[in-house]
């Protein structure tokens, strides 16, 4: 069997929360692991400037978010973990494909066109706000992926339309200078769940419902707490298809245990029996994992290190398919011939 290559990125702002982990960072790590798995799996650095100004925000995410995957237990002697930043050739090529890239294709963008309608719907000029970042951000997404020649890039429903554009940008390219890109495919996996937030709504830091990943066991038993049930007494049955707590508890829990629940809210299970259970659940499976998160934040050189030397790793790809890039479009060395 031909190995497919699956690459994934991770936009460095805000901190990790049980969505994320549940809906991405799990799956991802379990992937990873598998023997015939080649992962790709970066912090998209560059992209965080699309959304967030603020410098010390910026750098202080990248640390949490590298620190949450190794902390989880990605293997970055087998995964390709790196940083966007360190990538100078993702840039590079940026500009390249924004040469290929059409710009009535990048009108379409979904998160383009939502910036143009909220303006429009306040009476601004419909490209109040929106930076050249913010429309091309998926032609720097399509950078990422065709560098490293990926099969699969594993990703959130929004993200399915910027994968297809990276397809249609390497087409293009392909198509008008030399078959360079792998054609990439949209993954996205049905049997993850998408976790609900404390108000039932999806689990997003834009809805501020969620329940950061490794705050303290303390906090994490508040905000479980928090989550919104109905007014069922002790002994009234409960409708677990209907909750939230219930639908947390899937999340982390194996059949049997799955089955035991459905079983006690059958029976009535009181709302703050069925909280304690769960906070007992996650923080079981969070704990180990919240140690070592603390004692890698606290060692960021530890962490730089990792990810300079994933970066090694990726450049050797990186560099050696920039020079081909290159030597495509015409930018050489004079004198010299294409290969
Ligand atoms: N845009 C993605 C997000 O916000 C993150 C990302 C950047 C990405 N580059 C990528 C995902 C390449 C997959 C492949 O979720």
């Amino acid at each position: 069997m031909s190995v497919r290559r699956v690459l994934t990125g991770i936009t460095t702002t805000g901190t990790p929360h049980l969505g994320n982990y549940v809906g991405a960072i799990r799956p991802a790590i379990a992937a990873a692991a598998k023997p015939d798995a080649e992962s790709y799996l970066f912090l998209a650095d560059y992209h965080a400037l699309i959304k967030c100004a603020d410098p010390e925000q910026v750098q202080r995410s990248t640390l949490e978010i590298a620190a949450t995957w190794l902390a989880l237990g990605l293997d970055t002697d087998k995964a390709v973990f790196y940083r966007q930043s360190d990538i100078p050739e993702i840039t590079e090529l940026t500009w390249v494909l924004n040469c290929s890239a059409a710009k009535g294709l990048m009108n379409r963008a979904h998160a383009y066109k939502a910036a143009v309608q909220a303006n429009e719907e306040d009476g601004q000029d419909p490209d109040f706000g929106v930076t050249m970042g913010l429309f091309s951000y998926p032609v720097l997404m399509a950078a990422d992926i065709l560098m490293f020649r990926a099969h699969d890039i594993p990703v959130g429903r929004d993200q399915i339309q910027h994968v297809e554009m990276a397809r249609d940008i390497a087409q293009r390219f392909n198509h008008n200078y030399a078959e360079l890109f792998v054609l990439p495919q949209a993954r996205v996996d049905d049997s993850v769940a998408v976790l609900q937030g404390l108000d039932g709504r999806k689990m997003s830091k834009s809805y501020n419902n969620t329940i950061p990943l490794f705050e303290s066991e303390k906090r994490l038993r508040k905000s479980i707490n928090k989550v919104r049930t109905n007014l069922l007494e002790p002994g009234e049955p409960k409708d677990p298809d209907d909750s939230i707590v219930f639908q947390l508890w899937s999340a982390f829990a194996d059949e049997a245990g799955i089955a035991d629940m459905r079983r006690a809210f059958a029976e009535g299970i009181a709302w703050g029996e069925a909280k304690k259970q769960l906070f007992e659940l996650i923080n079981e499976e969070l704990r180990g994992p919240r140690e070592e998160y603390e004692r890698l934040l606290a060692d960021p050189g530890h962490i730089e290190a990792t990810l300079l030397r994933g970066a090694e790793r990726a450049r050797v790809e990186s560099a050696a398919l920039m020079d081909r890039v290159r030597d495509a479009v015409g930018i050489r060395p004079m004198g010299s011939g294409s290969p």
